[in-house]
């Protein structure tokens, strides 16, 4: 059986392959249409070309498409049922040392994640630095807090007591009392306007035509929807705020880096060069996060996003993987340039992470089958029920959480000197640095809930991506989970066989709207924006001058809209 399929599978190699040689034609296509439409537009004749070509071919191409795929999904299945333990649930390392700071004023120890001592660049000596456990290092969050689905809710659907009370006036900066809800999006307007340019211009800089129209598709210089929500860089400015405002409202003035003081209730009096570093931060946490979309959209061989064509139907899959390193690489230079150790080692991490979510995904989840029991819907344990529901998440960490959470946590370490609990300039309270880190977690799990939500809900001229291509690409998430419990026998073989026969689409997509599937999605999602409320508000817990808590106030505001919204 294996060797007919190798044999099958070889042949419809060689004919993709085929294919696939005489079907990329000349570059200079995806070039011209792009310089003739700096945006490439459904009407445009070229995508159309493109699109007529593509249907055309995907005729000639099904039957070998569906074998190697197929093939693909076998082999995959066996090769990764078993999580390597490497990929398991990490305990904390064991630090053999104490953390060591190496006098550089930038470095910073502690908090969650933090790594198991900086590297001493000074140190010419100690040749173990490089031996240092970096694979578990930034492990050690167990992640045994996603499944909180049997919480009730604190707060909704209001607030906790006395938030929504500030009113920010955007001309003067000043606050006062009012029911008016705080826009977190209108306290850093200013931040976020510039964000796309000053990538373009000071980050994306080559010469090579292609390479920079791919890199900067999203990164135009009319800021229009291509441009995403900048939910990260948002998340990284108003961290850096929040803090910078508590240490002013309950510590005393704090001297920064290049000697300057700084310490009123607002954060205007932020040192221009710690400004710059925090922009600098949310920058590159956008780069990573669009690199990461550019892959994905290959991956997933999605159309569109963002209401335009997919960056690789423009530029072709070649090109756009290699935007997507190229948008990397860029992120890393101007990470190590931020010359903090403990924060290129955190945002690091986030890309480990996100590559792991996506090996997650395409792995689906825990199999039925492993239970070795042809019948085996009937006898999914809970044990096994639990185990889907606990991988989804830890796959969400991975591929949504774990960035808001280590770019929160990289904002708190390069604010380091603005604990009021810190005798030293030069050190965070890690107090502060868990909670950013807590924050962005929780918010970031709440965020993928309700994607994974409007995916069933969406439209496409809504969403700017295709509706229901979780079900369409064979992948389980919390509405047809948690559906499954209410109709197991119709929806977990449906679930481990991918939705992939006919009809499984439509008959999943009707239990779960018949099911409280997607009603416990949105209350599993309102409860960890309320666990991210409650970590930001630890920050100033005992303020009550509304005035004083403004950016504190705006995060908690954020956390809620991230599940109120609908797109
Ligand atoms: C979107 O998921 C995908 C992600 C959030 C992460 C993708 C990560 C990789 C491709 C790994 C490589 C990472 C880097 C940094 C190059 P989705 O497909 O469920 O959502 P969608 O509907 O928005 O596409
Ligand atoms: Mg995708």
């Amino acid at each position: 059986m294996m060797m007919m399929m190798m044999t099958s599978s070889y042949s419809s190699r060689i004919t993709i392959l085929q294919l696939a040689a005489r079907r990329r034609g000349p570059e200079q296509l995806f070039l011209d249409q792009h310089q003739q439409h700096q945006q490439p537009h459904p009407q445009c004749r070229y995508y159309h070309r493109t699109c007529h070509r593509r249907q055309n071919r995907s005729v000639v191409t099904s039957t070998s498409s569906i074998i190697t795929g197929r093939l693909k999904s076998y082999v995959l299945d066996r090769a990764v049922r078993h999580d390597s333990p490497l990929w398991q649930q990490q305990q904390p390392p064991q630090p053999q040392q104490p953390p060591r700071l190496n006098g550089d004023d930038h470095d910073q120890s502690g908090g969650v994640g933090s790594i198991g001592g900086a590297i001493d660049i000074d140190d010419d000596n100690n040749e173990s630095d490089v031996d240092e456990p970096t694979t578990t290092a930034h492990l050690w969050d167990p992640l045994d807090d996603l499944d909180v689905s049997h919480r009730a809710t604190r707060y909704w659907p209001h607030l906790p007591r006395g938030i929504g009370m500030a009113h920010h006036h955007a001309n003067g900066g000043s606050s006062s009392t009012s029911s008016t809800t705080i826009d977190p999006f209108v306290l850093c307007a200013d931040e976020l306007s510039t964000l796309s340019d000053s990538i373009r211009n000071d980050l994306l800089g080559t010469d090579h035509p292609v390479l920079h129209q791919a890199a900067s598709y999203f990164f135009k210089a009319t800021d229009d929807a291509t441009g995403g929500k900048k939910f990260r860089p948002l998340l990284v400015h108003l961290m850096a705020k929040a803090l910078a405002q508590a240490a002013a409202s309950t510590g005393p003035q704090h001297r920064d880096d290049d000697g300057q003081t700084y310490g009123t209730n607002t954060v205007t009096s932020l040192p221009k060069n710690r400004q710059r570093r925090i922009a600098r931060l949310a920058e590159i946490a956008e780069l990573i996060h669009t690199a990461s979309l550019f892959h994905d959209d290959v991956i997933d061989q999605a159309d569109t996003r963002r209401g335009v064509p997919a960056v690789h139907q423009v530029f072709g899959d070649k090109m756009a993987i290699l935007a997507g390193d190229y948008l990397l690489a860029r992120a890393s230079m101007a990470l190590a340039r931020l010359r903090n150790v403990a924060v290129v080692e955190t945002m690091s991490t986030i890309i480990e992470h996100l590559v792991r979510g996506e090996v997650m995904q395409m792995k689906g989840s825990v199999s039925g089958s492993d239970n070795n029991n042809s019948n085996h819907h009937n006898n999914t344990t809970t044990s096994t029920k639990n185990m889907r529901l606990d991988y989804y998440l830890r796959k969400n960490f991975y591929k949504t959480g774990s960035l808001m959470a280590h770019s929160c946590k990289s904002a708190a370490l390069l604010m380091g000197g603005s604990s009021p609990n810190n005798n030293s300039n030069n050190n965070i309270d890690p107090a502060w640095i868990d909670i950013a880190y807590r924050y962005g977690k929780h918010v970031g799990m709440a965020f993928q809930l309700v994607d994974d939500i409007l995916d069933y809900e969406g439209t496409l001229s809504h969403m700017g991506k295709a509706a229901l291509s979780d079900l369409n690409s064979g992948v389980a998430t919390a509405p047809v989970l948690f559906a499954a419990e209410e109709y197991p026998d119709q929806l977990w073989p449906m679930i481990d066989r991918k939705f992939r026969h006919d009809g499984d689409v439509e008959h999943a997509l009707s239990l779960v709207h018949a099911s409280a599937g997607m009603d416990r999605t949105r209350h599993l999602a309102r409860v960890h924006a309320e666990i991210a409320m409650d970590a930001i508000l630890e920050l100033s817990p005992d303020e009550t001058d509304p005035r004083r808590t403004l950016y504190r106030d705006s995060m908690v505001q954020l956390a809620y809209k991230v599940v109120a919204r609908t797109k």
